[in-house]
């Protein structure tokens, strides 16, 4: 049997640590080729050179999702480097200001929400473009089960989440006759850098367990629990797949 994503050309964003990584190297494993991009440029390197060890063509391109131009650019190298986009994992993404919603300041709005949101509708719009050239392709949007539900002091991360989950049923809406599916993962808590950072602040402290028990499978998810459901839906198995909000959650959303 081949690989889940053999042949297929891969642009992965927030590749540079979490789920990000994770997903490049699963996505090697599965067969890709890859663009991995992230605003850091080291811990992108760091993750190709992985992937290149695991015998994965790759590409490393520096750019910010939240800039319009850095994406079309992403977009562009990826083409150039393989001939053509068969898939996305638009992934990147930044944590709340763990701000009351009162408090909240329009520049810690648009910080969350120009990544998380606008960067997902500028890499949609620059990769259906790639992809309608070539009849078609697969776009995974990572979302959030806070896309679903709330929790206090996240106002604008869990508006840019439920946004992701409107913008890719939009994208799936529109684009699914023309071969192009678009569906949205929805994490549980997942042990990654941004996860660590905010349970190490010192007003966190007890926050680990009650996330843990917050799951009813009884822990916080790994990245790559992500990164495997994320080659599913980009690869042909998931062909009637389209518009879906894709639960990883460990039952977080089924309480
Ligand atoms: N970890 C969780 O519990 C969890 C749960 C639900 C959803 N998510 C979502 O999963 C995605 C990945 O999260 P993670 O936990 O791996 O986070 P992380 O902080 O470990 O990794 C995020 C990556 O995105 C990159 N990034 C951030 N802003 C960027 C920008 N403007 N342009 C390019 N790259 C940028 C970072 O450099 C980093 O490499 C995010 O969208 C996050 O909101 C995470």
């Amino acid at each position: 049997m081949k690989p889940m994503l053999d042949g297929k050309v891969i642009v992965v964003t927030g590749a540079a640590r979490g789920i990000g990584r994770a997903a490049a190297y699963a996505m090697a494993q599965a067969g890709a080729s890859l663009a991995l991009a992230d605003f850091d440029e080291d811990g992108a390197n760091t993750t190709a050179a992985q992937v290149a060890r695991l015998g994965a063509r790759c590409v490393v391109v520096r750019a910010d999702v939240s800039r319009e131009e850095e994406v079309a650019g992403l977009v562009n190298a990826a083409v150039a480097r393989f001939g053509r986009l068969d898939g996305a994992f638009n992934n990147a993404g930044i944590e709340q200001r763990n701000t009351p919603l009162h408090l909240l300041s329009e520049a810690q709005w648009n910080a969350v929400n120009d990544v998380n949101l606008k960067g997902v509708f500028f890499c949609l719009k620059h990769e259906i473009r790639a992809m309608l050239e070539t009849g078609g392709g697969a776009i995974v949007n990572t979302s959030s089960a806070l896309g679903r539900v709330a929790i206090p002091n996240a106002a604008e991360y869990c508006a840019s989440k439920g946004g992701v989950l409107g913008l890719s049923k939009a994208a799936a809406v529109e684009y699914g006759s023309q071969g192009i599916r678009v569906n949205a993962i929805l994490p549980g808590v997942i042990r990654t850098p941004m996860i660590d950072s905010l349970v190490s602040q010192p007003q966190f402290a007890g926050l680990l367990p009650a996330l843990e028990a917050r799951h009813p499978i009884g822990r916080l998810g790994e990245p790559d629990e992500i990164a495997q459901a994320a080659v599913w839906l980009l690869s042909d198995l998931a062909s009637f797949v389209n518009g879906s909000e894709f639960s990883v959650d460990g039952g977080y959303l089924a309480v």
